[in-house]
């Protein structure tokens, strides 16, 4: 084993304890956030400003998206990877005590030995036309979000883990809707939206391994991992869920329908950067997605970049090491993310006892991405102060911060429920 292994594998036992020290000691005072000064979303590198959306979607948002990929989820490589198959292996039209379609989509890529498989999990409410679909990745496999015994079980990235049936790399019967308290599937529907899902180790594995992962399918000859500026995790993450949505898009049974791309913490993380890199994604929602989603990385409260590169380097491209107590020196703000989605609605949601996550770094990131809404014409989070506890703001932009812990909740899937309404319907 080479001295590099070995020391990655040393980091990789010692990870867990490194990451719930870093949880202990983090700032959660707000008298000790430094000053900082955020990067003009509407200023241009050479200093020209922005005061159109014209300029905007021309020069400003390139430049901005470019700079996400090249400092901080990494560049996906050029080459075009098309699908090997994409097919329709089960279906039924007498899903959840007939009142539902269920459709199960596999997805499947191939580069040399190599071969990867996005299954998609899709519930529709039988009695509505083209329902708007919420489409977001589950931790745990498609059969834990909801006790059907239809739903394929998944092949796991994780080993064993007994609290949701999994086996050897598969899970079993004991795992299904062991996740169903995140997932209301039948108050979605009974609300006249669709529903799809994936587990986001199809796409890959949430380990510092890049051999696994869809990047691998893409190395130059003799390359192993991605270069400074490729794709980390997240990317590869926000990857698969373009990937579902070209399915979506060619599936004349779902062509017509919009899409609400809601993610959860790390996978929050990855629908922010999917619905910035693809406009398919008709609203984005941030589920306590906190450092590297939608929380400020210049404020020192709770994550900060250096703690999240130390836990999970491989989420982000190398390059984003650079700004460890480092962030004044970062080219772009999470602020600039979330205008990238604009003028699309758009949700962050954050909760009480999730300090970790930065719920009030959040909300300003919102906050502070009102300026591109407003170019067109668009009501973002007006408000400098966040709302109190249980006070959703539902403009084109909304957010809730709702008591309770790190989690999706009933109560998030009711605000992303009225808000998608307001938007869609
Ligand atoms: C860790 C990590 C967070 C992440 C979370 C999750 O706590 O530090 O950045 O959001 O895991 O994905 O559950």
């Amino acid at each position: 084993m080479k001295t590099t292994q070995l020391i990655i594998l040393i980091i990789m036992s010692l990870s867990p304890s490194i990451h719930s020290l870093a949880q202990k000691n983090a700032n959660y005072d707000e008298n000790k956030v430094r000053e900082y000064q955020l990067p003009d979303v509407l200023t241009l590198q050479n200093g020209n400003k922005i005061t159109n959306t014209r300029d905007w979607e021309k020069k400003r948002r390139p430049e901005i998206l470019s700079l996400f990929e090249q400092e901080v989820y990494g560049r996906i490589p050029n080459a075009k990877l098309q699908p090997f198959s994409s097919k329709v292996i089960e279906e039924s039209d007498e899903a959840l005590n007939n009142t539902a379609l269920r459709k199960q989509i596999a997805i499947t890529f191939k580069k040399d030995d190599k071969e990867i498989t996005i299954n998609v999990l899709v519930y529709l409410p039988k009695n509505v036309e083209n329902p708007p679909i919420f489409i977001g990745y589950n931790f745990y496999g498609n059969q834990s979000i909801i006790a059907d015994e239809n739903v394929i079980l998944t092949r796991a990235w994780i080993d064993n883990n007994a609290e949701f049936g999994i086996d050897n790399h598969q899970a079993n019967d004991a795992s299904r809707g062991k996740r169903a308290n995140r997932w209301p599937v039948e108050k979605i529907l009974a609300q006249g939206f669709g529903l799809a899902t994936i587990y986001y180790g199809d796409v890959d594995p949430d380990k510092n391994d890049f051999s696994d992962g869809i990047q691998s399918f893409f190395y130059k000859k003799g390359q192993t991992a991605p270069a400074d500026n490729e794709w980390g995790a997240i990317a590869a993450w926000s990857w698969g869920l373009s990937r579902v949505m070209d399915y979506f898009k060619n599936d004349q049974s779902f062509n017509d329908s919009k899409y609400i791309l809601m993610g959860h913490s790390r996978l929050g993380k990855a629908a922010l950067w999917a619905g910035a890199t693809d406009e398919r994604f008709d609203i984005v929602i941030s589920n306590d997605s906190g450092c590297g989603g939608a929380a400020l990385s210049r404020r020192n409260y709770g994550e900060t970049v250096a703690a999240i590169n130390q836990s999970f380097p491989y989420w982000f491209a190398n390059n984003f090491e650079k700004y460890n107590l480092n962030e004044t020196n970062l080219p772009v703000d999470q602020h600039m993310l979330i205008a990238l989605i604009a003028p699309r609605p758009v949700y962050i949601a954050s909760a009480e006892s999730d300090q970790w996550a930065d719920p009030k770094g959040e909300y300003l990131s919102g906050h502070y991405a009102g300026i591109v809404y407003s170019l067109y014409g668009k009501t973002g989070l007006p408000s400098p102060t966040p709302p109190s506890v249980n006070q959703p703001v539902h403009n084109d932009m909304g957010y809730h911060i709702r008591t309770g812990i790190h989690d999706v909740t009933d109560y998030d899937w009711e605000q992303y429920m009225v808000f998608s309404k307001k938007h869609l319907m």
